[in-house]
């Protein structure tokens, strides 16, 4: 019999690919959020609609009833709701996950980001790995934590930069990237969604890639399978994401380089910060500032990304 999914966080960048996904493969499932005009703008039907507020668990009690696997991409990215990285990221997955683990959930899956162990001074992913450690030492369910590296709706940031006509780098701008679409994101999540622990899995031919960035195929099928990092299709220096911003406009490129003690500066300060302003600023500056390399995926391209905007 097939699995019946509960994906939360449905209306966010990642949510909305999977519920495309889902919708397209004919999967039973559900999609839990908190707004019923965005869930309802979504494509859904009635009967796949589940309305809750995941930082109160009172709201949640029988959301997990008659499901198999739950799906999870709530997180704070760029939310004004006065809650913090532990509201959410933490105390709303764990609220999920109990639920998950009182209604017999068979796998639950929790969206995480890439490296997030490695960065436990920053506010955002010391949230995000509380929850996961949670979520991998349950004795109740399957867990797995996908770790993905940036997203192309993120690294559109480049894309501003160049249409306003300079794009700032730090450093020589070599530090290097591969991003990764929310389409072929919610692909993998659904593979990891098939996934048993006791079976072996290798990527599809059709997901590995012949671009000329092509990164080493580093997925491994002996992978432990209840973590798994993924990136792109493509390695890009962030010097090259910028270039690639300005090709896709065909505007000359104007790249203005910062000395890296301006992103440390700038660091030390949004540490200080109260996590709604500093927060974000914190993830990226820490980030901007070694190679985000993650196992290759995907069919997606950054250039057809970005001319897609203009
Ligand atoms: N963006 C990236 O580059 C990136 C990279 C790696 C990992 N990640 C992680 O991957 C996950 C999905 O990312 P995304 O870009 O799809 O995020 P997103 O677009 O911001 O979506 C986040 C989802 O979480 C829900 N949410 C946030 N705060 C909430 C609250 N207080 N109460 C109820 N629901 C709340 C949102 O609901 P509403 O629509 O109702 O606000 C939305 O459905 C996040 O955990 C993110 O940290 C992101």
């Amino acid at each position: 019999m097939q699995a019946k999914i509960l994906l939360a966080g449905a209306t966010g960048y990642l949510g909305r690919y999977l519920v495309q996904a889902l919708l397209k493969q004919d999967k039973g499932f559900v999609a839990l959020g908190r707004s019923l005009k965005k869930l309802g703008a979504m494509g859904l039907g009635e009967a796949q609609i589940k309305l809750a507020q995941v930082t109160d668990p009172m709201s949640l009690a029988g959301c997990c009833d008659g499901i198999d696997i739950v799906i999870s991409c709530v997180g704070i990215t760029r939310q004004k709701d006065g809650l913090n990285y532990m509201d959410v990221d933490y105390q709303a997955n764990i609220n999920l996950l109990e639920e998950a683990e009182r209604s017999g959930v068979k796998k639950f899956i929790y969206i995480s980001a890439f490296n997030a162990p490695n960065y436990q001074s920053v506010r955002m992913l010391y949230a995000k790995e509380q929850f996961a450690q949670r979520l991998l030492s349950s004795q109740m369910l399957e867990p797995c934590v996908i770790r993905p590296n940036g997203f192309f709706s993120d690294i559109e940031a480049f894309y501003a930069m160049a249409k306003a006509g300079r794009a700032y780098l730090f450093g020589w701008g070599d530090v290097k990237v591969n991003p990764i679409h929310g389409e072929d994101l919610a692909r993998f999540c659904l593979e990891a969604a098939e996934l048993s622990s006791h079976q072996g899995s290798q990527p599809k031919d059709s997901y590995l890639n012949d671009s000329p960035h092509k990164a080493k195929q580093t997925w491994r099928p002996r992978q432990d399978k209840r973590e798994l990092a993924i990136g792109g299709p493509d390695i890009f220096s962030i010097k090259e994401l910028a270039q690639l911003a300005f090709k896709a406009m065909d505007k000359p490129e104007k790249l203005m380089y910062l000395p890296d003690w301006v992103r440390k500066l700038a660091l030390a300060v949004a540490k200080q910060l109260p996590e709604r302003v500093g927060g974000p600023a914190e993830f990226f500056l820490t980030v901007s500032g070694q190679d985000m390399v993650a196992p290759a995926y995907g069919e997606h391209h950054l250039l057809e990304h970005f001319k897609s905007l203009s």
